[in-house]
């Protein structure tokens, strides 16, 4: 775009409540659609705030994680993961086609479909577990942290017991703010990625880890890199839509209600499998 635009804010905005959008976001939604802003760590950037623009852009295929000219490139941030481009521009739609491709036949509906009971049984006893310990509870960590963790790694095959340790390096990998510390981060995850793939090719489990080892034409590396990449994406992301989830119904009991009504009318496993009918495990 030639036309030059005046800095509309700086990033990041003010966050006074975690279930509205911030609102110096608001007002600039108010003004426009996309916006000349400055970066947390100070290069202009492209801020696109109408949703119509946002659908677009999303489906666009020229718009990915790489760029042709990655030092060139604005920054949001120091993590070596988000602040940056990712991936090789040349071949980013085909190294992205290949990591569906790999992944997917893990994460069919049906798989998911199989998985249901067994997240019912675990999130039973989070629940049984908080309720007997008594008011008040904290559902954060009776129930949002450690329920993630124990379904991703009973799905990759990952110990529990090494959860303290893989969700410092992924604390780590996420900073924002520390460039070493991202990368420390992000070099122990690939580090412990590689030792369980060693460990799952020379003792396989019925796990997804296992499977992607077994699977033909990929290598350690490229296993471990899968692994950790389910690894970090499958747990931070799900603790905090647990508790977002729990403030934005509180305060909504009908929507509750329906919510409740909605996965009761849904349920696809045997009512035996319920947590209300089965509580042991
Ligand atoms: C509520 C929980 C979750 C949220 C809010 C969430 C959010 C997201 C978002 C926004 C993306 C797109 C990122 C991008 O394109 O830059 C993404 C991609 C991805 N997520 Fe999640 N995620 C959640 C749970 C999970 C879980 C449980 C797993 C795995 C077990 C997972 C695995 C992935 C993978 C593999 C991708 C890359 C997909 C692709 O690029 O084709 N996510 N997630």
């Amino acid at each position: 775009m030639g036309v030059a635009m005046a800095i509309a804010a700086q990033l990041p905005f003010e966050q006074t409540d975690p279930l509205r959008t911030a609102p110096r976001l608001r007002e600039l939604q108010s003004r426009g659609t996309v916006h000349r802003v400055r970066t947390a760590v100070g290069d202009e950037a492209w801020l696109v705030t109408g949703h119509t623009q946002v659908q677009r852009l999303l489906d666009d295929n020229r718009l990915g994680r790489s760029h042709p000219a990655p030092e060139t490139a604005a920054r949001t941030g120091e993590s070596a993961l988000f602040g940056d481009p990712l991936g090789n521009f040349a071949t980013e739609a085909a190294d992205h086609a290949r990591m569906r491709s790999l992944l997917q036949p893990h994460f069919s509906p049906k798989h998911l479909r199989a998985l249901h009971p067994r997240v019912e049984t675990l999130t039973a006893r989070l629940l049984d577990e908080l309720t007997k310990q008594g008011p008040p509870g904290d559902l954060h960590s009776a129930v949002a942290v450690p329920l993630p963790i124990l379904v991703i790694c009973e799905l990759l095959g990952v110990p529990y017991e090494d959860r303290e340790q893989f969700r410092a390096w992924t604390a780590d990998a996420a900073n924002i703010r520390d460039r070493a510390c991202s990368e420390r981060g992000l070099a122990e995850l690939f580090g412990y990625g590689q030792k369980l793939v060693k460990c799952k090719r020379a003792e396989p489990g019925d796990d997804v880890i296992s499977r992607l080892c077994a699977t033909e034409g990929v290598s350690d590396d490229e296993a471990a890199g899968l692994s950790i990449a389910l690894l970090f994406a499958g747990h931070e992301t799900t603790v905090v839509q647990i508790g977002l989830g729990a403030l934005l119904l509180l305060p909504h009991p009908e929507q509750w209600q329906a919510l409740v009504d909605a996965t009761a009318s849904a349920h696809p496993w045997p009512a035996s499998n319920c947590r209300r009918c089965s509580p042991s495990w």
